[in-house]
């Protein structure tokens, strides 16, 4: 039997490696990916040498995130429960992907993560698996062992000769899910909602009070509602998003505070780090005003809350996640031209946009002179006919 594991490196999945070894009489294959979190990648290797995994996979896929995940998420400005941009959200069904194809290629037919049985994202993994796989097994320790403690995963991982770091002795302090698009820290020290989280939960900005007295412009440009330059040189999809998390990260922009509800049905306090998601957001928004006409914004923002829900619920692939898709794509064909903002101290503040595909018009605009373009005396029919409802409902109410 053969189980492709996600592996982080960390000690949790340690465990789980081990775990999977004992319970299942498994061959664990791991996989890990460089989502852009930040750390070395080459401990997870050796740690899964050392537990005696033979097929290790580490592969960095942080092109395909920004540019099959993160920027068609982005052309419909995709926001969940008004704030959060959904940065674990969009990265679960990348690494499960990747887990399913594993699968098939060493002849494996489960796989499994190191989510809890608490959260968002054991759906997301799970039903991504399903999704691409009808015939996949997924396990998920959490849900099966019988660990009841953090003591009790310690002395697991102690009498298994797993490494713990000397830091993760005691409880960790909150629980961080990172990549390039953000990070995410729930949990322990965070849990109380009402109370302010201490400096150190932040790991990617610095402080808006601690941020240069000097704005930083910058100009993004954007072709097919997808941002292709900052400051006038061309970027690949991940090392666009990693200049923006540069800028964004001395201009301490994208700090999120927030209370959300899980799809599993509770509410959880998180702490978010989005610098360049948050200034591309803004600045894709601009893009929108000059390019798109009036209806087809107003449609596909309509649609955005239901768009951004699936994702979070875990339905990347699924059928009304791809229509949806269908239907931002269309709207993002003239969304091209650069924007220009202005950072400072914890905001991203749009001051100019320009398109070659511009709808905004001079001419129409101008208290100046009209010029026949736009003659003020056809509102007055157009008023009077859109008031025609109102009016009738307003006279049966003085009728009483
Ligand atoms: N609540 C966020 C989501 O569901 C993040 C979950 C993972 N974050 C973490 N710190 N474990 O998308
Ligand atoms: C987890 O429970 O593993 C992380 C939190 C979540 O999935 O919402």
């Amino acid at each position: 039997k053969k189980i492709v594991l996600a592996y982080s490196g960390g000690l949790d999945t340690s465990i789980i490696v081990k775990w999977l070894q004992q319970q299942y009489q498994a061959e664990v294959i791991t996989f890990t990916a460089d989502l852009g979190q930040g750390e070395e990648l080459e401990p997870a290797r050796k740690k899964a040498e050392m537990m005696g995994v033979k097929q290790i996979y580490i592969e960095d896929v942080r092109e395909e995130f920004v540019r099959d995940f993160v920027f068609p998420m982005f052309r419909a400005n995709a926001l969940y429960e008004g704030t959060y941009l959904l940065g674990t959200s969009i990265a679960r069904p990348l690494i499960a992907k990747r887990l399913v194809e594993i699968a098939r290629e060493v002849g494996a037919d489960a796989v499994a993560h190191g989510s809890t049985g608490k959260g968002n994202d054991q759906v997301r993994y799970e039903l991504s698996a399903y999704a691409l796989n009808p015939n996949i097994k997924v396990i998920t320790p959490w849900r099966e062992w019988d660990f009841k403690s953090r003591t009790d995963l310690l002395d697991f991982a102690e009498k298994n000769q797993i490494p713990i770091a000397k830091d993760k002795r005691g409880e960790a302090p909150f629980s961080v899910d990172a990549n390039l698009l953000h990070s995410s820290s729930e949990g322990k020290v965070l849990e109380d909602p009402s109370k302010e989280a201490p400096p150190y939960v932040f790991m990617r900005t610095v402080a808006p009070e601690d941020a240069p007295d000097v704005a930083t412009y910058v100009e993004i440009g954007f072709e097919k509602g997808d941002p292709i330059s900052v400051d006038g040189v061309q970027l690949s999809p991940a090392s666009l998003l990693t200049k923006l998390n540069e800028l964004g990260r001395d201009n301490g922009i994208g700090r999120l505070d927030l209370v959300e509800n899980r799809f599993v049905g509770m509410k959880s306090r998180g702490i978010y780090e989005t610098p360049g998601g948050t200034i591309l957001l803004a600045a894709h928004r601009a893009m929108e005003s000059l390019t798109l006409d009036r209806e087809a914004a107003h449609l596909k923002d309509s649609i955005m809350p239901r768009y951004a829900e699936l994702i979070y619920y875990g339905f990347w692939f699924s059928p009304e996640r791809e229509m949806l898709q269908a239907l931002i794509d269309k709207s993002q064909e003239h969304v091209e031209g650069t924007v220009r903002l202005k950072l400072y101290k914890g905001n991203a503040i749009v001051v100019g946009r320009s398109s070659p595909k511009s709808l905004y018009s001079d001419a129409l605009v101008t208290f100046e002179d009209d010029r026949g373009a736009y003659d003020q005396k056809d509102a007055a029919g157009f008023i009077r006919l859109n008031a025609l409802r109102l009016r009738t409902l307003a006279a049966r109410d003085q009728r009483g």
